[in-house]
């Protein structure tokens, strides 16, 4: 594995994933926001021919962008989808869901005014979870500047509801930085 800072909250998400899933077979997991494709290669390499991807994008150049990086490390068990994540039951219509992965806020060097919110992403989890296997993870990356940490309260009032029989509910984050440093919350299936 390689070295990787916790400080990171990629590093320390793709850190979780790998540990849980590299040995496992046949895994179905969500990357709700390809953007550059950065997370879909990681986990398109974590699993090679052992699992798949469905990756989404609303943005079309983010797709470009993700297929472009993806073709380039001869990846094949992937599918590429334009669209918004809250749509994720139209593209995966007879399988369970294993995981998901987002990556919340705006494409890096894009519009920034093209970015996530938590309407469509509260949606997108609630119809992730409707599918999640037992034990399926959601993981999620907040960045709380991108609105004043707008999406992030809202996203946790949502996750810190759910009940405590079914999920368990996990808030990482960094103490000692200023700014609102990025989290990680991950939702866990009993
Ligand atoms: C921070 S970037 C993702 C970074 C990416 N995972 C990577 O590794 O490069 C957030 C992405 O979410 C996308 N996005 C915004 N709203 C979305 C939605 N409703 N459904 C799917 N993607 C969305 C944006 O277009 C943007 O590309």
């Amino acid at each position: 594995m390689k070295d990787i800072k916790y400080g990171q909250i990629t590093d320390f998400v793709h850190f979780l994933i790998e540990n849980s899933y590299k040995d496992k077979e046949n895994i179905i997991f969500v990357d709700a926001t390809a953007g550059n494709g950065l997370d879909t290669l990681f986990l398109c390499s974590l699993f090679k021919n052992n699992g798949f991807v469905y990756a989404f994008d609303i943005q079309e150049d983010a797709i470009n962008n993700t297929r472009k990086l993806l073709d380039s490390n001869l990846y094949s068990n992937y599918e590429l989808i334009v669209d918004s994540h809250e749509n994720v039951l139209e593209y995966i219509k007879d399988k369970q869901i294993d995981a998901a992965l987002f990556n919340l806020g705006y494409l890096p060097n894009s519009d920034k005014a093209i970015k996530t919110n938590y309407i469509t992403t509260i949606n997108a989890i609630k119809n992730i979870m409707s599918r999640l296997k037992k034990y399926g993870r959601i993981y999620i990356c907040a960045y709380i500047l991108h609105d004043n940490g707008e999406e992030a309260k809202y996203i946790l009032d949502f996750i810190s509801s759910l009940s405590k029989k079914e999920y368990n509910v996990i808030q990482l984050k960094l103490l000692n930085k200023e700014n609102s440093p990025p989290e990680i919350y991950i939702v866990e299936k009993n």
